[in-house]
């Protein structure tokens, strides 16, 4: 079951262009394209009122997307327009319109009740936009695990020891002693991990110049149900960095969308930023291959945990002290999903 009272990414800005785009989001069937006139993004059901056709299989005319059997044509509200061959539309000739929002680099989709989609709700990442400070790159993976198995292990880095011990990780020891503050949120939670008086691991010590030890942080927000912000970075010991982060060494931002596509299934939408060598490209291109070969380690992993859940259940599994934030952060989901239940059955 997902949160449908929510904003979530539907795709990068750059994915819609002027051709019908088709992505199965929390289990519906959706088309996206940009209205020739205005460019700006629309999503409707990606199914035809005539005959149940994908309007995937159309082309984006100026009046809005015509479907690819007969011809009918949509705007951007979902409406009928234009039914060859005939005047009269009837008021049914229609199909179901998402609220979309493009922003940050990102298009946003509302799937719940169209009435409550507040654009000021959506998670603000001004950072995209800030090309000069936060020079990024980004992706999109199609993953085979419940999008809830991704906020899973972003909200428990113990795991980069062990799953990222060639990229991000570092030593195990630090990471296990690292200093954890876990902040609950209205709408989700927010932890800062402290490594210090640690190795720099070899993804930090190929971008910058670094001592032999360092103090790293690892900062998280999670805002339910599909967003996950971080900035994570490392300074020479000894030199305050619990008191000032703004100092050189070395950091990172980092976007984490994650979208459910089925209960087993998720699009998982991320950037890297480099805050360390803004003005070297190549810096910007070698951290992205870095954060892309560490997310792939991740994606297999749950790729595999979820063939292992469906197969075997999730009964008998326990909870450990790392679980901490995933705790918290499994809480905040299910408020939500009770929250959206309880006023559906007072709607109704
Ligand atoms: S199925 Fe779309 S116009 Fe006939
Ligand atoms: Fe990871």
């Amino acid at each position: 079951m997902f949160v449908k009272n929510a904003w979530y990414v539907a795709a990068w800005a750059h994915e819609i262009g002027p051709v019908p785009f088709a992505r199965t989001l929390c289990g519906v069937p959706v088309v996206l394209f940009r209205d020739r006139g205005t460019g700006k993004p629309a999503a409707l059901l990606d199914r035809c009122c005539h005959r149940g056709t994908p309007l995937r299989f159309g082309q984006v005319v100026p009046e809005g997307l015509e479907c690819g059997y007969h011809g009918m044509v949509f705007d951007t509200a979902g409406a009928c327009i234009r039914i060859p061959g005939q005047a009269s539309i009837p008021p049914k000739a229609r199909v179901q319109a998402f609220p979309v929002v493009e922003r940050d680099e990102l298009i946003w989709i509302w799937m719940g009740e169209p009435d409550r989609a507040d654009p000021g709700k959506i998670v603000p990442y001004p950072f995209h936009n800030d090309h000069a400070r936060w020079p990024h790159k980004c992706q999109v993976y199609h993953v085979k695990a419940n999008y809830m198995l991704l906020v899973d292990n972003l909200m428990d880095l113990t795991h980069l020891a062990f799953v990222h011990k060639n990229t991000i990780g570092g030593n195990p020891k630090a990471h296990v002693e690292a200093k954890m503050t876990v902040t609950p949120t209205d709408d989700g939670l927010h932890f800062i991990r402290w490594l210090m008086d640690s190795a720099p691991p070899p993804t930090y010590a190929k971008a910058v110049p670094l001592a032999e030890r360092i103090d790293r942080w690892m900062e998280f927000q999670y805002i339910a149900p599909g967003a996950v912000l971080q900035w994570t970075g490392g300074i020479d010991s000894g030199k305050g960095a619990v008191e000032n982060r703004n100092q050189p060494g070395f950091s990172l931002r980092i976007f984490h969308g994650l979208t459910p596509e089925t209960d087993t299934t998720c699009f998982y939408f991320w950037s890297a930023a480099n805050g360390y060598r803004q003005d070297d490209p190549g810096a910007t291109d070698a951290l992205f291959h870095e954060i892309d070969t560490a997310f792939r380690e991740d994606k297999a992993i749950v790729e595999a945990q979820q063939a292992m859940l469906t197969a075997r259940g999730e009964q008998g599994l326990i909870d450990i002290v790392s679980d901490a934030a995933r705790v918290h952060m499994r809480r905040a989901v299910k408020r939500m999903i009770a929250a959206e239940a309880a006023s559906e059955a007072t709607g109704a």
